[in-house]
């Protein structure tokens, strides 16, 4: 008897970055924040609802000729703490690393307290301390207001 092979098979990329083992359903939000849905020049897939051996069910990013810059790795540990970023070069893993916990949070997530000083048009650069990493817990240093799970996504800017 023929043995089906089920596994899904999403086209390898040559050059540029996978973020894998991304919470299903927050995939989209990761490719939101990296703004490569505007003026789009590679080729960018996207794997919703993807079966895991990890995690049963997962979401995975692929983007051709495009590598991260720290802000974006800062906010990707917001959304998928457990995010696995992998780095391709000719079609190599070349390097392979987990986002590291957020630390400082500095000027990539927008208060959700409408009279923070920072919502007040003011040239304020947004700044949270973290309370608690699992689940993730942030402190506006200057409301005092604290923000946790989509409170913090929906705020990412
Ligand atoms: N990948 C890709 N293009 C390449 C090489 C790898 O898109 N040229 C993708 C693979 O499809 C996989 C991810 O990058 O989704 C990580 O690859 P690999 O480390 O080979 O897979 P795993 O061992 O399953 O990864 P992990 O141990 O992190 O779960
Ligand atoms: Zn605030």
């Amino acid at each position: 008897m023929m043995v089906e092979n089920k596994e899904l098979k999403i086209e390898k990329i040559k050059n540029g970055t996978v973020i894998d083992h991304i919470p299903s359903g927050l995939g989209l939000k990761v490719l939101k924040i990296l703004h490569i849905d505007e003026d789009i020049k590679t080729s960018v897939f996207l794997g919703i609802h993807v079966p895991s051996k990890k995690m049963g069910f997962k979401d995975i990013l692929k983007i051709e000729n495009r590598y991260l810059a720290p802000k974006e790795i800062a906010k990707i540990s917001l959304i998928a703490p457990m995010a696995t970023v992998n780095k391709i070069k000719d079609y190599e893993i070349a390097e392979k690393y987990n986002v590291p916990p957020p630390k400082e949070v500095i000027g990539i997530v927008k208060c959700s307290n409408p009279n923070c000083v920072t919502n007040l048009n003011e040239p304020v650069v947004t700044e949270f301390k973290v309370i608690s990493t699992e689940p993730l817990r942030i402190k506006c240093s200057y409301c005092e207001r604290e923000m946790e799970g989509k409170d913090i996504i929906h705020n990412i800017i």
